[in-house]
């Protein structure tokens, strides 16, 4: 019998995944991915009590991603009702220094792998028309520019396009959208916060100040639920403001 649905996290090992698992455990199964099994097995830990199950899976190894979901999800005899794509390459690099690999890299963690687990969790073999919304969690610079970083927002303005074919193509059963975060601290973003004078300035371009991992929780669990039943193909931007902001 399978009728035990999940929520599945990519990126679940860290900063907002790690957030969003914690928050969502407490009404929802959750399949935690990510490469870090220590950091995995510490974020299921502090998950409220569940049957919270590993992914513990590479997403740049696009080619193994299908065989591996579909096994996991016979194996555990579990569907999944909602999918938050949080997993994110993000590496600055100058044009002059630019290499083919370097879209490769970020191209197939941050799109070819959220494609490949929504091509697997619509098959209805493999996930019994369980899925019901999406979330991907794309960035603010996804529809603007910053140098250094050609790579990085040509890969999220890819996902977003990606969201807004898939809402069209799923609708009207399955909802997908995307939310579009400012900067907050992570890992990701750990090394900026160490330095005080790059911090400030760039709070005081932040209107409402700057944000964390719990703000961008909070909008990533309204576009799953139901309360955003009439909400498909939308970016949602949850910066502060930044983006708005042409103050001189
Ligand atoms: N922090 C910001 O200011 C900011 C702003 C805008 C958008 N974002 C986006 O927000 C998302 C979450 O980032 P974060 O800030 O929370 O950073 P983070 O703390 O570094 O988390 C990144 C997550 O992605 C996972 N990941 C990275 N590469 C992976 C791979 N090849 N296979 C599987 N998992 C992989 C990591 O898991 P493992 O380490 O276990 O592999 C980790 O759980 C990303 O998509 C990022 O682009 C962040």
């Amino acid at each position: 019998m399978r009728d035990v649905q999940y929520i599945l996290i990519t990126g679940a090992s860290s900063g907002m995944g790690e957030e969003i698992a914690l928050s969502l455990s407490k009404e929802y199964d959750i399949i935690l991915c990510g490469r870090d099994l220590e950091r995995l097995n510490n974020v299921k830990n502090r998950c409220a009590p569940g049957n919270h199950i590993i992914w513990q899976y590479d997403l740049s190894n696009v080619d193994d991603l299908e065989s591996s979901l579909t096994d996991l999800l016979k194996r555990e005899e579990i569907s999944v009702s909602h999918f938050v794509h949080c997993a994110g390459y993000m590496k600055m690099i100058p044009v002059k220094m630019l290499k083919k690999e370097n879209f490769t890299d970020a191209f197939n963690v941050n799109i070819v792998s959220a494609a490949l687990i929504v091509k697997i969790l619509v098959n209805k073999r493999a996930n019994h028309v369980a899925l019901k919304s999406v979330v991907f969690i794309s960035s603010n610079i996804s529809n603007f520019g910053a140098k250094a970083f050609s790579v990085y927002s040509s890969s999220k303005a890819g996902l977003d396009g990606l969201m807004r074919s898939l809402a069209i193509e799923l609708a009207p059963d399955i909802r997908v959208n995307s939310v579009l975060p400012g900067g907050v601290r992570t890992r990701m973003t750990e090394s900026m916060y160490q330095d005080e004078e790059l911090i400030n300035r760039m709070a005081s371009t932040y209107p409402l100040g700057l944000g964390n991992v719990t703000d961008i929780c909070q909008a990533v669990r309204f576009l799953l639920g139901e309360n955003a039943r009439w909400i498909t193909g939308q970016q949602l931007t949850v910066d502060g403001g930044r983006t708005i902001n042409i103050t001189g």
